[in-house]
């Protein structure tokens, strides 16, 4: 039996009997009381804390500070029963909740919470199907943990390029991979999904069995239900080749150009790419990071970013886990931080020269805002990427349109600026936008892991966007999704 569990439950139901009661914030009380009925329901797999308690810290910890909320209780669900029962407490009582996985999203509210914090640690099953080269992996692991238990096996699935991302708030918007070139988005690769709908079922999802909730999920974030499984199609894994190469900023017209070799010259699908143009501590920086699905890259592929003197230089043949781990992308973990996004077809100059100027214009705007980093990422794909999902996904709308998915990052330490950094992000990718306009490259929807809070549904999902608010309506008739923050449909 579970003691923990237990042992939180009498100090927790003591302190609800006086915060239930608290007239002055009915927000708060409704979150107690659904906290007190999920301590009477859960059965010994699955466990509630309080703030105080070290589960509750890690429970509520997010990448991102600024995404980072104290919640009233957290819960660390054990089975999908269990998550069945606190859906319909959560449903009946209206209280806020959110759902964890990796804690990655940065945008507060969508995995945070001042009401019910689920954590989904506890479903951490992998199971590798040698026979129908599937695996079945629990909602709420890490990529690290996916790849490193499928290394043994020799086999992989196409999933994060950054330590610490979670496998379901990734998949559950799309997912784009180091290997998206050659298998397409991270959803194109869901052969199954284990479901705990909004009104209570636990449904195992496939294109056969509800074509609809399968189009859904696949990119349509967490408002149809939450998962407690992904299974996945694994393929063959040996050794990669790549890394992360950190170069002046005045190199930055030579790394371009590389650049703009690379996406025009390019269409072996075992290659990906990262260009990120960036100010770090106000010194100007590009880094690329490399990537080669085999032991080394045919000459030609990246020779150009080779040549380039660089500060630092990480490359080499590794296992798919040590290629991820290497780019240090923790090194701004538990500092402030948001995504924002545009969406280009193609890679210019000019966009290029914008993208850099943006990084310097604000970084110097920003020096005495507490920021850290303010990074423009070029990531892009080949055309038949998009081609590899077999049936339509919520993500992206239109498979014929090469969306290459800029990211905005920003990190900083002082909240005093958060919405300054929220503003200034939204200027320019209002800027950037008219620049992708003025080279006819504009892409028509945005991606939703990189989407700033607010962004409007239709922005992600256009011509999809009906459909799937017939399907939420359909299976969350009294809108229980709607208690927890992402993009609402
Ligand atoms: C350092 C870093 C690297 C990144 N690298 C990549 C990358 O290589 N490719 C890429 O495509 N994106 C990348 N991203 C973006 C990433 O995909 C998103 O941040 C994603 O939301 C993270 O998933 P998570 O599970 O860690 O996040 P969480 O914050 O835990 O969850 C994200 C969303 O998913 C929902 N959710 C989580 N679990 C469930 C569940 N079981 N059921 C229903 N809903 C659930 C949450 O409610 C939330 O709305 C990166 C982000 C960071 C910070
Ligand atoms: C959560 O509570 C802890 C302990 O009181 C506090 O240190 C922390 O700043 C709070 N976090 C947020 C995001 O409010
Ligand atoms: C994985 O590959 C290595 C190296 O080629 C080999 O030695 C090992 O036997 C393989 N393991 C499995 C389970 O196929
Ligand atoms: C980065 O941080 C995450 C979250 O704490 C952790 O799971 C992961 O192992 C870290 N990665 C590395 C390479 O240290
Ligand atoms: C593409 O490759 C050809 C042949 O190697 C080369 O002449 C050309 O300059 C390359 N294109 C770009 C944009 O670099
Ligand atoms: C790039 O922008 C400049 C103005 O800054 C413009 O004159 C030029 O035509 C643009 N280049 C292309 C290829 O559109
Ligand atoms: C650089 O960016 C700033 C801010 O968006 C803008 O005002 C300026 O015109 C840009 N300069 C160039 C050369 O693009």
């Amino acid at each position: 039996m579970n003691l923990l569990s237990t042992l939180s439950c009498l100090p927790l139901l003591i302190w609800l009997s006086s915060a239930g009661t608290s007239a002055t914030n009915p927000l708060l009380s409704t979150s107690a009381k659904a906290c007190g009925l999920i301590a009477q329901t859960i059965s010994t797999n699955s466990a509630i804390f309080l703030p105080g308690s070290s589960e509750y810290a890690s429970d509520v910890a997010h990448f991102a500070l600024s995404a980072e909320q104290n919640s009233t209780c957290s819960v660390e669900v054990g089975t999908a029963a269990d998550l069945r029962a606190i859906v319909k407490i959560l449903g009946s009582t209206r209280a806020p909740f959110a759902v964890k996985g990796g804690g990655h999203n940065l945008n507060p509210g969508f995995s945070s919470t001042s009401g019910v914090q689920l954590s989904m640690i506890r479903f951490n099953n992998i199971v590798y199907h040698a026979k129908s080269q599937t695996v079945d992996i629990g909602s709420g692991l890490i990529w690290d943990d996916v790849y490193a238990a499928l290394d043994a096996y020799n086999v992989s699935v196409v999933g994060g390029r950054a330590t610490g991302v979670g496998v379901a708030g990734l998949l559950l918007g799309g997912g784009y991979s180091y290997k998206t070139n050659q298998y397409g988005l991270a959803v194109d690769s869901l052969t199954a999904l284990e479901v705990v709908l909004p009104f209570g079922e636990v449904r195992t999802v496939t294109e056969r069995s509800d074509p609809d909730l399968f189009f859904a999920l696949r990119g349509g974030g967490n408002n149809f239900g939450i998962v407690t499984q992904f299974t996945m199609r694994t393929h063959a894994q040996g050794t990669v080749w790549g890394g992360s190469i950190t170069y002046d900023g005045t190199r930055g017209d030579a790394v371009t150009n590389a650049l703009l070799t690379y996406t025009t010259n390019n269409s072996d699908p075992r290659t990906g790419l990262q260009c990120t143009y960036a100010t770090v501590s106000g010194e100007s920086i590009v880094m690329v990071n490399l990537f080669y699905n085999g032991p080394t890259p045919p000459p030609g592929i990246f020779d150009s970013f080779l040549t380039i003197p660089s500060i630092s230089t990480d490359i080499g043949s590794r296992s798919y886990l040590s290629l991820i781990q290497s780019a240090n992308t923790n090194l701004t973990a538990g500092v402030r931080g948001l995504y924002n996004t545009i969406s280009h077809t193609a890679v210019t100059r000019n966009l290029t020269s914008a993208m850099r100027n943006q990084t310097n214009f604000y970084s110097s705007l920003l020096s005495s805002s507490s920021l850290l980093l303010a990074g423009y990422v070029v990531e892009p794909f080949i055309p038949s990427a998009y081609l590899q999902g077999k049936s339509a996904t919520a993500y992206p709308p239109n498979r014929l349109e090469n969306i290459h998915p800029m990211n905005i990052y920003y990190a900083w330490t002082d909240p005093a600026f958060d919405d300054e950094m929220l503003r200034t992000s939204r200027t320019s990718a209002t800027l950037l936008k008219s620049v992708a306009t003025a080279e006819g490259i504009l892409g028509s929807v945005l991606y939703p892991n990189y989407a700033l809070v607010g962004t409007s549904v239709n922005d992600l999902y256009g011509k999809h966007t009906e459909r799937l608010r017939d399907i939420k309506r359909r299976f969350d008739p009294l809108n229980v999704m709607g208690l927890t923050g992402g993009f609402k449909l």
